[in-house]
């Protein structure tokens, strides 16, 4: 079935005055000097990518930017619904902003993001934070500058959720965190459904950007020297089905690998069940793609992929994974895995422990289940004790550990070309990573930083390799 065409919109241009108001109130507001706003961001890299907007919203609005939610006049919390833990962690960190908004009764407090879409979640912050001025969720991000500009002068307070689920918009300027990581969206929004999964609800139906922007916005950030650049979305091998002119990503991913340049190029997430072997050529023979596959399989029984809605069966996972591994020289592959699922019995999850022993991944990001309000998994009978979930996952991590350190120490003595990212502050040594994503610490000057070098694998030290500059 041929999916809607969704046409993207622009900003309207009516937030451009709202961003200018802005920088009139506040410029009276601090007399002359800048305002400084905190953004803290939880979650993946929409939300990344999303206060990166916001971010140059706000600079356009006269703001600077400071790591300490002190000394700033405008404090947001971009935040995540995934799991229960994400929204007790934003709960608590709210509510540790009581006592200095009341030292400061001037600054404004605002909470957006994934969470904010959920009417229970936005009521109990109507109801037990009354000092947080403006919630505004992932549907609204077009109007913020409006919306900061009525709380601010109303000195009511403003609460927006769930307008246009469906839209597309493009022209906001946006700010980046890091000068050689590079976010870039292609698509939004999800219309997978996997039963536990509250991403869909909070970031409505899947759309496409289209081609020519996003070839445009890769090409910019090439030229301005970006060496890392991730392409994201939900699940970026159903890109293109909602363009006027349907494109495949592994089309979209080789035009922009064509691009001339010192970089590497990354997207995330695959989905296993529209995972091509066109991708898989495309990442093959790519002159920047890295050699890295996240491809989340979530659990390893047939039975508890059906519960989940997911679309595919282990055969087909492990097809895909096979293909793969022959097409792509020293493929290193992630996955994401829930424990836990309602209905999961130990028979099930060694399932999983069998085929991430198969497949060998590099790293694991692994989660035990979390009930989500709203989603059909939350309704269905879920007998396990959570102490007995937890002992799952701790057997889970004592396997994949085992696994990653067989990995890591098979590459003692290769050379690798990694990207120098940091500085580790206790020991002063240099964090890079491998196209693979593999973390590789050596000594050197942080002058090296944001610069691809060739490094000699010394030893390894679980999942982590320790290496010497060549
Ligand atoms: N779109 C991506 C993942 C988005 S969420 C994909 O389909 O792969 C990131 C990960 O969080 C998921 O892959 C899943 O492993 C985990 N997750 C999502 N909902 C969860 C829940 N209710 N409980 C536990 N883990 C969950
Ligand atoms: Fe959630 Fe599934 Fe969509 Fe991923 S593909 S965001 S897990 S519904
Ligand atoms: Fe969380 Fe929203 Fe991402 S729920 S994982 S921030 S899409």
């Amino acid at each position: 079935m041929a999916a809607t065409v969704i046409k993207a919109e622009k900003l309207p241009e009516i937030q451009l005055e709202y961003m200018k108001l802005i920088a009139e109130i506040m410029e009276i507001r601090k007399r002359g000097e800048t305002p400084l706003a905190y953004i803290r961001t939880y979650g993946c890299q929409q939300n990344v990518a999303d206060s990166e907007k916001i971010k140059g919203m706000l600079k356009q609005s006269g703001f600077d930017f400071t790591d300490t939610p002190d000394d700033a006049d405008f404090i947001l919390f971009n935040t995540c619904a995934v799991r229960e833990h994400a929204e007790d962690r934003v709960f608590g960190n709210v509510g540790a902003l009581k006592n200095l908004k009341r030292k400061h009764p001037q600054i404004l407090i605002a909470l957006c993001g994934c969470m904010m879409e959920q009417e229970h979640i936005a009521n109990r912050i109507y109801n037990s934070f009354p000092f947080v001025g403006l919630v505004f969720g992932t549907h609204s991000l077009q109007h913020f500058p409006e919306l900061m500009y009525n709380s601010l002068v109303n000195g009511k307070r403003v609460f927006e959720r769930g307008n246009d689920d469906n839209k597309l918009y493009e022209g906001f300027p946006v700010r980046r965190d890091g000068d050689f990581k590079g976010w870039l969206p292609i698509m939004y929004g999800c219309n997978n459904f996997c039963t536990y999964c509250i991403v869909p609800y909070v970031r409505g139906r899947e759309r496409s950007r289209d081609r020519d922007i996003i070839l445009g916005e890769a090409r910019q950030i090439i030229e301005q020297g970006y060496k890392d650049i991730t392409l994201l979305g939900q699940n970026v091998n159903s890109y293109g089905k909602t363009l006027e002119q349907p494109v495949s990503f592994a089309q979209l991913l080789s035009e922009i690998d064509s691009m001339d340049g010192d970089y590497w190029l990354r997207f995330m997430t695959s989905h296993p069940k529209d995972c091509s072997k066109e991708l898989i050529d495309v990442i093959a023979n790519g002159a920047h793609i890295s050699k890295h596959l996240h491809l989340p399989f979530q659990s390893g029984s047939d039975r508890i992929l059906k519960a989940m809605n997911r679309h595919y069966d282990r055969k087909k996972y492990l097809d895909i994974i096979r293909y793969a591994k022959e097409k792509i020289d020293g493929l290193s592959l992630t996955s994401d895995i829930i424990v836990g699922f309602p209905g999961e019995t130990y028979e099930d999850f060694k399932e999983t422990l069998s085929l991430i022993r198969e497949v060998e991944f590099t790293s694991l990001f692994t989660f035990i289940y979390s009930p989500r309000k709203g989603t059909p998994a939350a309704e269905m009978d879920d007998p396990i004790p959570a102490a007995e979930k937890s002992k799952w996952f701790q057997e889970l991590l004592d396997v994949q550990e085992e696994i990653a350190a067989k990995r890591c120490s098979s590459m003692v003595g290769q050379t690798e070309r990694v990207l120098i990212e940091s500085v580790k502050e206790k020991t002063g040594e240099l964090n890079a990573r491998t196209s693979g994503n593999i973390i590789v610490e050596l000594p050197g000057k942080a002058d090296l930083i944001g610069t691809f070098q060739n490094v000699k694998i010394t030893k390894a030290r679980n999942w982590i390799l320790k290496g010497e500059l060549i």
